[in-house]
């Protein structure tokens, strides 16, 4: 059992392998942390790590002539208020206006196997023997409410998940301000946070800082994840590299508004957080109800960024996503969208079809602007019906035919979102989430459709399963184009407006959730203006997100590099686009656009029959080379080499599992004349395996020693002569037997 309960010393634990995680219950019931980071030998007690001192202006946790005092000694699931001036991780609202609370151990019950929070999303286990999880009750005995909070560490992995759970038994109703999903105080700050941040076009971008005394925080208040800033902080030490050193990642599993947050007291220990965002919340519990909060996913590696990289791949690869296409090879898709926009007719989508059929493409995408009078982005959101005038034989009679060429078909929707000019705003304008008597803040001309009323669920389910069943649809892209404001439901009471951001993404899970189980054999790719909402709750419905908007070769780079932070390549779409490229006008040769697009879920957006012959013929090379290569990029062990956040080229591989086989590209930003020299050193092969490969033009024969610690040597010039700007090298290197 990688979880064990000191009676006597009454701490708790939590190790395997790679981790511990040690919780204390303190001398005033509290629970208490005395360490998390790389595993160490467990002991009857660990109490010596327990520090805490009383200063002047502290204010003490007990009567005793112990020193407990909250400010100075570190907690598992701190509140403030009672000596402890910093944040704290709940706050909970009572009837006779106090905030103070303080829950105390009662008991604990530990566990094989790891349990579900549905219906929020999570991450799971397909054996029990995979991991052990451990319940601590405690109570809060002035207000009648029982605090359960749940470990589950994996036997095999450096992760340890946790979330919370508040059951109120008291008659007086509380109101639960705040409930973070984790906090974890460390004992010093000498560390640098990490996040992935951005913009619409630029999301997930890498951004490192130090860490100061007081508040440093990521956060969303749009409703959806964002493309702002994703749900996942991490920390690292200053001199920590993508291979070596320490880091501790925390990663949410929740699609809506959050607040990762790192505050360093006075006296230098750092309390991180992460969980819904208490602005915009407020949830009443009356007798017998209870609040369940998201997952949390905390990853601890001393291997590096990429170490921690690798073993969230695994984990969201296989523990997080689900389902009928989790380990299923992904079909190359084309997309009509950077195509034709709406712009587009049955026949010219057939002509696309037939071309894309011919080069080798598996699944023909419809894009926005089938349905309803969809013309242009100020109308038909909601209507989920054909546009006949477009497509005389529906979506069933297109379908058909695309089958018929010999692909699969799919198509985009949009279902959390309404046109004010669609039959559906018209027949039930109440139904968008918006503020009596205020102006309601269009955004793409279009609302977000409330779904914490059960009937706007079901209609929108209704419509899409009349859609679903009627027609061969073999992919959904589920699109999300807007961020919540004046939010409101006019079906709920007052006291209840604080639920509605939580509980509308609780009802676009329940929508998920009814689609998947009715029709398992879709696959999802979720997309929100692009990246929008990139996290795992998402996945945990769709095995695939469209990474970003940005489909620009270049700028790719930056975006997916900073997505593999914690996503693996299996769910980032990833496509070739035209040239002069639409977002940022730049021209990539085709070469750069194929090898950037295959660290991903490989598809194309453009108009293939405006290709020239020698480009087409480089397409269908392009995806005969995904198809043989997509089971090794998709499962095998991805490294960043060289960031393109810390110098002008790029560079990564995929090495497979029994290091046998390597996929490896460099790609070279600028040209420059007469160019320095350039080494390209591989990462993750056996040393002493030999592997051959071409370079130069020529086959050549290599230990993993030499092109890890030697390294490729490389000619800029040379690549540059051929393309200029923007070329790229990709190797595909495999043992010699
Ligand atoms: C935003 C998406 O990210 C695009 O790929 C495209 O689907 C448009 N929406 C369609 O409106």
């Amino acid at each position: 059992m990688p979880i064990i309960f000191h009676e006597k010393s009454r701490q708790f634990h939590i190790y395997n392998e790679y981790i511990s995680y040690i919780i204390e219950i303190m001398e005033n019931g509290e629970l208490g942390n005395l360490y998390y980071g790389k595993k160490i030998n467990d002991r009857e007690s660990f109490a010596y790590l327990h520090q805490d001192k009383e200063r002047s202006l502290a204010a003490m946790a007990t009567d005793s002539q112990s020193n407990l005092c909250l400010q100075y000694t570190r907690q598992e699931y701190p509140s403030y208020g009672r000596g402890d001036y910093r944040y704290g991780a709940y706050k909970i609202e009572q009837e006779n206006g106090s905030t103070i609370s303080k829950f105390e151990y009662v008991n604990h019950s530990i566990y094989a196997g790891k349990k579900s929070i549905n219906p929020l999303p999570s991450t799971y286990v397909e054996d029990e023997e995979e991991a052990t999880s451990i319940e601590i009750y405690l109570y809060d005995k002035i207000i009648d409410t029982k605090l359960i909070l749940t470990y589950t560490i994996y036997e095999e992995r450096a992760v340890i998940t946790r979330c919370a759970k508040l059951i109120h038994k008291g008659e007086k109703p509380i109101v639960l301000a705040n409930a973070m999903s984790v906090s974890v105080d460390i004992p010093d700050k000498d560390y640098e946070m990490i996040h992935l941040s951005g913009a619409w076009a630029r999301e997930r971008a890498v951004k490192i800082r130090k860490l100061e005394q007081g508040i440093q925080s990521v956060y969303s208040m749009r409703g959806a994840s964002s493309a702002e800033h994703n749900p996942f902080v991490a920390i690292k030490r200053s001199h920590t590299t993508e291979d070596c050193g320490e880091v501790y990642g925390f990663s949410l599993v929740y699609s809506g508004s959050f607040l990762g947050q790192i505050e360093v007291c006075s006296h230098d220990t750092t309390r991180i957080m992460l969980g819904i965002h208490p602005d915009n919340f407020s949830w009443r519990l009356n007798q017998g109800d209870e609040f369940q909060t998201p997952e949390a996913v905390m990853v601890y590696s001393d291997e590096g960024l990429n170490g921690m990289s690798q073993t969230y791949h695994a984990l969201y690869r296989n523990r997080l996503v689900r389902g009928y296409w989790r380990d299923r090879e992904r079909p190359v898709l084309l997309n009509n969208w950077e195509a034709t926009y709406m712009d587009f007719t049955e026949d010219s989508i057939i002509q696309l079809a037939k071309k894309a059929k011919e080069l080798g493409v598996e699944l023909f995408v419809l894009d926005d602007g089938w349905f309803g009078t969809r013309n242009d982005d100020t109308q038909g959101l909601g209507d989920w019906y054909v546009n006949k005038n477009k497509l005389p034989d529906g979506i069933s009679g297109l379908s058909e035919k695309i089958e018929k060429l010999g692909m699969k078909f799919g198509i985009w929707i949009e279902p959390e979102m309404v046109n004010k000019n669609s039959d559906l705003y018209r027949t039930h304008p109440d139904w968008i989430l918006s503020t009596p008597d205020r102006f309601e803040s269009p955004s793409r001309y279009q609302h977000v459709l409330d779904y914490s009323r059960p009937e706007v669920i079901d209609t929108i389910f209704n419509m899409l399963d009349r859609l679903l069943s009627d027609s061969k649809i073999s992919y959904i892209k589920w699109d999300m184009n807007r961020y919540i404001t004046e939010c409101y439901s006019r079906s709920a009471s007052s006291k209840e407006q604080g639920t509605v951001m939580h509980k509308h993404i609780l009802g676009v899970y329940e929508l998920y959730s009814r689609l998947t189980t009715k029709y398992p054999e879709i696959l999802f790719e979720s997309c929100a203006s692009g990246g929008a909402r990139f996290d795992p709750g998402m996945l945990y419905f769709s095995p695939q997100i469209w990474c970003s908007d940005n489909t620009d070769a270049i700028e790719r780079l930056k975006i997916q590099y900073g997505t593999s932070m914690v996503y693996p390549l299996s769910t980032m779409g990833a496509h070739v686009s035209a040239v002069p490229n639409h977002q940022v006008n730049r021209f990539t040769p085709l070469q750069t656009r194929g090898n950037v697009a295959f660290f991903g879920v490989f598809g194309y957006e453009l108009d293939l029959n405006k290709l020239t012959k020698e480009e087409q013929e480089q397409v269908k090379n392009q995806i005969e080379l995904y198809k043989k290569y997509r089971k090794l990029i998709h499962e095998g062990t991805f490294f960043r080499i060289q960031s393109p956040f810390e110098s002008e080229d790029t560079a990564w591989s995929v090495v497979s599992k029994n290091k046998t086989e390597a996929i490896a590209v460099y790609y070279f930003k600028l040209n420059y004349a007469n160019a320095g020299f350039v080494r390209f050193k591989l990462k993750g092969l056996d040393p002493n395996k030999q592997y051959q490969l071409i370079l130069n033009d020529k086959e050549c024969i290599m230990y993993g020693s030499e092109l890890m610690y030697a390294g490729l040597p490389l000619d800029r010039n040379k690549e540059g002569k051929k393309y200029g700007d923007f070329s790229s090298l990709l190797f595909h290197i495999k043992e010699v037997r």
